[in-house]
């Protein structure tokens, strides 16, 4: 039915996920006439079919990854700024996802927000002209605004000055959502202000520090200023247990210390630059006590996600290590994009989510080209997008978190102008796309100038554009990204519309 012999260019791997009319927009076999109505499985089926018969014909899709990647970064923008204080909600509210039901993302969570206006930092920073530069400053001034309003409004955490900025999500109103949930959530303060402080170092650049001290940042305590009350909440309570970034493990987490981290020791510098050198110092000693815990999450092996909880989880891994590195590295020597440890996680990470879903099977797209992996939050997970009763799936928001750290990496690689190939790291290393010619030795290192040295470069960035391939087969053909994609069929499943889905396109092509 839905087979045909012949294969229009132009056809995706691609599924809606089920909506409230229970009816799934299926593989679009024409450009112009997609075949609704389908049901999952037949779509399913219609998926092996399809694998099989674009293996005989090599059909390939419409356009080359360079093409795609402009044409889905302009999407991506759009995508994630309609997302931003859409109608009826309150100004600066970053809804997670449209979504109102199954699942209901339709809340302002700090953690997404503050990534994704991360994003629109960047936005306003790259702007082509006043106009768009002052549509960005915009939306940042009413995410300002809102943070404070959260920051002061009581909710089941606590209220402004004892645990209230712990809170995971408010409502699109700007009211407390008093729903159960796991909280406190302590990455969410730290990565609000490590977005923020970037801003208010832009806002100082243009000569606005009246701004700056008024909603920003100032010395006065109690805090009357966003990332003031956020500092003062992370330097005084990072010690205490709280949900990982997965909203299910109390402990105490990788992720949450480097983002933690990076907020004090940025935050210090802003400080110190606003004449606070008191709290700048007393936010670097906090930081450096951070990193004696963090280093502690390494076991020899693998860099675990969480200490003093999440037991349950056996494995110890966890791609929320590869998002602590690309959201609270500062690349100055410590748990770099480039630090032994942390290559050998991402080797074990991406070797295990290998093996774990079906859509990994396939490894070269419609042109032969490298297809990389789709990765999830970790192998226990069971949270489908809709419910936690079944299988858990790969995340685009985490393949394309692969992509970016292969571009940074090689980049950084190529600022510290040399490679060690050494026990920990080998691993790594081998699992890049090498050019066979090419022999990785053991212990060696290998400088600039060395033809190993350049081709590791090389592959970086082919691995990272090979995830990018990866998010391009999945997702939809108009360029929309959910939440997860079915780890069998490679159709998309959870939450449409995911605003971090788009932050993450984002971040991963700009680091190209
Ligand atoms: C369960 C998921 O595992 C968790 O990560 C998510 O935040 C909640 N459901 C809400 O969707
Ligand atoms: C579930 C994810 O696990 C969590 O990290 C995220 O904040 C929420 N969904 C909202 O997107």
């Amino acid at each position: 039915m839905l087979i045909s012999s012949r294969l229009p260019s132009g056809s995706k791997l691609v599924c809606g996920r089920p909506n409230s009319s229970s009816v799934v927009e299926t593989v679009q076999w024409t450009e112009k006439k997609p075949v609704k109505n389908a049901t999952l499985s037949a779509c399913r089926s219609s998926i092996a079919a399809f694998l099989i018969l674009t293996s005989l014909t090599g059909a390939a899709f419409a356009a080359d990854l360079d093409t795609w990647v402009q044409s889905e970064s302009r999407i991506a923008t759009n995508k994630l700024l309609a997302n931003i204080s859409p109608a009826g909600t309150l100004p600066g509210t970053i809804v997670a996802s449209p979504s109102r039901a199954n699942p209901d993302y339709y809340f302002h969570w700090i953690r997404d927000a503050g990534l994704v206006m991360d994003a629109v930092v960047t936005l306003h920073q790259g702007s082509a002209n006043k106009e768009d530069q002052q549509r960005y400053a915009k939306l940042l001034f009413d995410y300002v605004d809102l943070s404070r309003r959260n920051q002061l409004t009581s909710n089941p955490s606590g209220g402004p000055a004892d645990g209230g900025l712990g809170e995971p999500k408010f409502n699109v109103d700007g009211s407390a959502f008093t729903g159960s949930w796991g909280r406190p959530q302590n990455d969410g303060p730290a990565i609000r202000s490590n977005s923020l402080i970037r801003f208010a170092n832009i806002l100082l650049k243009q000569g606005r520090e009246d701004y700056v001290r008024s909603r920003l940042y100032d010395s006065r305590l109690p805090a009357e200023t966003v990332i003031k009350a956020d500092l003062e909440y992370v330097s005084h309570h990072w010690r205490e247990a709280s949900f990982d970034l997965w909203e299910e493990t109390k402990g105490q987490h990788f992720y949450t210390r480097m983002v933690q981290r990076k907020a004090l020791i940025q935050g210090a510098d802003l400080a110190e630059r606003l004449g606070d050198g008191g709290a700048a110092s007393w936010y670097r000693s906090q930081a450096s006590e951070i990193e004696k815990e963090i280093v502690k999450h390494w076991d020899g092996q693998i860099i675990r996600a969480t200490r003093d909880g999440g037991d349950w989880k056996s494995s110890g891994l966890d791609t929320a290590i590869i998002l602590g590195v690309l959201h609270g590295g500062l690349n100055d020597g410590f748990m770099s994009l480039t630090d032994d440890r942390v290559l050998s996680t991402v080797e074990r990470l991406k070797n295990d989510f290998h093996g774990r879903y079906g859509i990994n099977g396939r490894d070269t797209d419609f042109d032969g080209k490298l297809l990389g992996t789709a990765l999830g939050r970790y192998p226990e997970d069971k949270y489908t997008g809709y419910d936690s009763n079944g299988l858990g799936n790969p995340w685009f928001l985490l393949t394309n978190a692969l992509a970016e750290f292969y571009f940074k990496s090689a980049r950084h690689f190529q600022e510290e102008g040399q490679i060690q190939i050494s026990a920990t790291n080998e691993r790594f290393f081998r699992s890049l796309p090498i050019r066979a010619r090419l022999q990785l030795m053991s212990g060696q290192v290998y400088d600039s100038k060395t033809a190993m040295f350049r081709e590791i470069i090389r592959s970086l960035r082919e691995a990272g554009d090979a995830q990018l391939r990866r998010t391009k087969l999945h997702a939809s053909s108009d360029g929309s990204l959910s939440e997860q994609m079915n780890r069998d069929s490679g159709y998309m499943q959870g939450a449409n519309d995911l605003t971090w889905s788009y932050a993450s396109m984002l971040t991963a092509i700009w680091a190209r």
